[in-house]
């Protein structure tokens, strides 16, 4: 892109458990400031221009988790849905979601097909959380999409255009760039197939201490990039 600006950016929010145990809170008090750095940064995003924007907020591994703290943070994400749409609509920004909605509390589906209804014809920034998402999980939702109704021959067919066709939002393009918090170098299930080009921004700073000028340094970051994608530079061809 001539602007240097990726198109898409996936964030993995991670870090609200230490940032609480850093000042002797507990976990949920680090998600409620999660959720402050979150709202922070999807308007800093939006304003910058960038038109995707993916959040890695509940993974499918995170059912590990104790009850309460699961409870807490599937509470957070319906309030966030439910209180944002008067921010949303001033920001003309439309809601979407990636990851397996059948597994989810009713209620969270709910509120989730809700605010997509309620912005799907917002033409700023598209935000898509990812909730009960994992890779895997999706593409193998993906595969079983795709061999429903097909029978053996059409199976050896398949080819990598069907399969990023059936992902959950095949209209999205794949992430330019993926930041994580709080320092640790692994995807941890996130955007697998979408990000096997995806350029990697790794922050020591913990989620909830996370402001536009973390955005803006990952930003630097990657338009310091030289993206190849498996070729060469024609300068280095000989
Ligand atoms: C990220 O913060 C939020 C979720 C995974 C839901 P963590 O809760 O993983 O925080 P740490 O990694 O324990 O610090
Ligand atoms: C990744 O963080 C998932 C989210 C940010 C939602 P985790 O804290 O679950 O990842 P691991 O356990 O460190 O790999
Ligand atoms: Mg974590």
């Amino acid at each position: 892109m001539d602007s240097g600006l990726p198109l898409h950016i996936g964030i993995i929010m991670d870090g609200n458990g230490r940032w609480a145990r850093q000042r002797s809170q507990i976990r949920t008090q680090g998600h409620l400031e999660g959720l402050k750095a979150a709202k922070r940064i999807v308007k800093a995003a939006s304003d910058m221009g960038i038109k995707y924007l993916t959040l890695y907020a509940f993974s499918t591994e995170n059912w590990k988790r104790a009850a309460d703290e699961v409870g807490f943070i599937m509470g957070l994400i319906k309030q966030y849905l439910r209180n944002e749409l008067d921010f949303y609509r001033e920001n003309r920004i439309r809601i979407r979601h990636t990851g397996d909605a059948a597994g989810l509390p009713p209620d969270v589906q709910a509120e989730l097909t809700s605010a997509a209804a309620d912005t799907k014809d917002f033409e700023g920034m598209q935000v898509i959380l990812a909730i009960n998402y994992g890779g895997r999980n999706e593409i193998v939702r993906a595969v079983r999409k795709l061999a429903a109704g097909k029978s053996g021959a059409d199976l050896s067919a398949i080819s990598e255009q069907d399969i990023t066709a059936c992902l959950d939002n095949p209209d999205v393009p794949d992430p330019d760039l993926i930041i994580r918090s709080a320092g640790e170098y692994r995807t941890s299930n996130f955007l697998l197939w979408e990000g096997a080009y995806a350029e990697l921004h790794v922050s020591t700073k913990l989620w909830p201490d996370w402001t536009g000028d973390d955005l803006t340094a990952a930003l630097r970051d990657f338009q310091n990039r030289d993206r190849r994608f498996g070729g060469v530079k024609a300068r280095d061809s000989i």
